[in-house]
């Protein structure tokens, strides 16, 4: 029996656990898994170092059209998910750095960026079965997706689970600033003009405050075995 769910689509908020989600669901079904997040971050370290200012979107889409962003599946055993190259190079750890996530709900927000990011996103979803996670996957990356979860989570557990997260990779943070940024990072993400993060009409809303991982993935696995049945 085929699995007629072949486009899932994960969207969320900072640190709502959507790439760890998207991942091991990716990773059951046998599916591509793409964290799109990583193609905004990858711009946004491209500016950084060229000295783009990340305020001025005519520069920013000039420096897009002479950037190669490839995301790949891991090839280094690094507890990467994604390997992310840049030009070539392989920045798949240097896109979490502090200084990029300051800037790239900035880059994220322009119209042009969207649109040629959104154009790649397509274009990878159209070729084989997907798992793909971002902010806008559901509502306007794959508005048909055999399957949109929005993941959602308390702005507490969501700053602990990010907070450990970072102190894991060994960046010295401090609760309340990891808190402070993910309210500042989750305002501009939900309150842009272009492609807010929201979740699409048809979207299952799963709160995991409470859940872990493996709960997490369960519910969802519940809901494809509900529609792999259904449609048979
Ligand atoms: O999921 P993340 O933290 O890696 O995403 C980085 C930024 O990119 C986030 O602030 C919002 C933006 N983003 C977006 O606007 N649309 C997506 N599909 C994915 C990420």
């Amino acid at each position: 029996m085929t699995n007629p769910v072949r486009t899932i689509a994960i969207d969320g908020p900072v640190a709502s656990g959507k790439s760890t989600l998207g991942f091991v669901l990716a990773q059951r079904l046998g599916y591509l898994y793409l964290d799109t997040g990583v193609m905004y971050r990858a711009l946004a370290l491209a500016a950084l170092q060229a000295g783009v200012p990340t305020d001025d979107e005519a520069q920013l889409e000039e420096l897009l059209q002479h950037t190669r962003i490839e995301v790949q599946a891991p090839n280094v055993n690094d507890g990467r998910r994604q390997t992310v190259l840049l030009n070539g190079q392989d920045v798949s750890w240097e896109v979490y750095q502090p200084q990029v996530e300051r800037h790239v709900s900035r880059v994220a927000a322009f119209p042009a960026i969207r649109r040629a990011m959104v154009r790649e996103q397509r274009r990878i979803a159209a070729a084989q079965p997907v798992v793909m996670v971002g902010r806008d996957i559901g509502t306007v990356v794959m508005p048909d997706a055999d399957l949109k979860i929005y993941l959602r989570a308390s702005t507490e557990a969501r700053a602990q689970r990010r907070y450990h997260e970072l102190r894991a990779r060994g960046q010295q943070v401090e609760l309340a600033d990891v808190m402070q940024q993910l309210r500042q990072r989750d305002a501009q993400d939900t309150e842009r003009a272009d492609s807010p993060l929201q979740p699409a009409a048809d979207a299952v809303i799963l709160d995991n405050t409470a859940l872990n991982v493996e709960e997490t993935l369960q519910r969802v696995w519940t809901l494809i075995v509900g529609r792999t049945v259904s449609e048979h």
